[in-house]
């Protein structure tokens, strides 16, 4: 006997369908990736795996830490559901924020709740944002509990090892958290810095009016979907939520390719006509691989 909830989260899903039309789909191109431009990803994704696995506080967490050999660890802890790490990689001029990602099956079933709530961004982390500016309460808050410790640490960051490059990474959940931080440390370091952000198997954090601050303070931002990969569609559009521009698509190993504009686009090589609804994705992809490296902590 399916729960009510259950019932409901189908009714919802049938009920997006029928209001396809309220979102018509702009037409847009998705340009392949060469090799060079999807292995400059990597350094990235394994920091995102790396935030995963036991023995990142001291570097000796295996082949994620190993391949970013010449990292520095300068903020790492918390507790299992609120692990903010950063580090300095001299490799890359630039100091990166990790999170930590959580189990997909329970974020997917959180994300298709009917009781998604977006919520306004606190305006004492958020300076000058609007109340029109909505996001995904859980995220606000769980982003909210490390969001100034990473603040203090990449402020002294910048100035010990004289760099204004900064990358907010993450996968799933972290990655929600990470596209935050983006926008987050955006609007509090000095101008100048440069923050970019590169995030795996990304849910919509925020409404359309997110989306474009993002755009517009984080030009920078990339979020990779892996193939099938359902958490990326979720929470729906037709709940008010919108991802920002940067999608990297995953279309098969070796077939990367770069989605122009927004989340309101149709092509056939990105995730949002790949996966139309969650009962055509496969949430195995959300695991990866991300061009060889696969993310979580059975991964590590
Ligand atoms: C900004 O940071 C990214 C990531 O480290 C780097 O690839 C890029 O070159 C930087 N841009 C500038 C203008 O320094």
């Amino acid at each position: 006997m399916p729960s009510s909830k259950l019932l409901i989260l189908i009714a919802l899903n049938l009920l997006s369908q029928c209001f396809a039309v309220p979102f018509a789909l702009n037409r847009r191109t998705a340009t392949t990736l060469s090799a060079a431009q999807i292995s400059s990803f990597a350094p990235f994704t394994q920091f995102a795996r790396a935030a995963y696995c036991d023995g990142f506080q001291d570097w000796t967490c295996g082949a994620a830490c190993d391949a970013n050999g010449d990292f520095e660890v300068s903020l790492a802890g918390g507790d299992d559901s609120d692990i903010q790490n950063c580090y300095f990689s001299p490799s890359l001029n630039s100091i990166i924020v990790a999170h930590e990602g959580t189990d997909p099956v329970q974020l997917e079933s959180d994300l298709t709740d009917v009781e998604v709530l977006l919520g306004s961004l606190d305006s004492s982390l958020f300076p000058g944002i609007s109340s029109s500016v909505q996001v995904h309460d859980g995220f606000r808050d769980e982003h909210a509990k490390t969001a100034t410790a990473i603040l203090a640490e990449v402020k002294a960051l910048m100035t010990s090892k004289n760099t204004k490059n900064v990358v907010a990474v993450g996968h799933s959940l972290g990655g929600a958290l990470a596209e935050l931080d983006s926008l987050f440390l955006a609007l509090n370091l000095p101008s100048g810095s440069n923050v970019s952000a590169m995030t795996y198997g990304t849910p919509r954090v925020g409404n359309p009016a997110f989306a474009s601050l993002i755009d517009q303070h984080v030009p920078g931002f990339k979020h990779i979907n892996n193939e099938k990969d359902l958490i990326p569609i979720v929470p729906g559009r037709f709940l008010g939520y919108a991802h920002p521009a940067g999608e990297i698509h995953i279309v098969s190993p070796g077939n990367v390719v770069a989605c122009s504009g927004d989340d309101d686009a149709t092509d056939s090589q990105c995730t949002i006509d790949t996966v139309p609804n969650i009962f055509d994705g496969d949430i195995l992809n959300h695991l990866g691989p991300y061009a060889g490296t696969s993310i979580g902590t059975l991964a590590c």
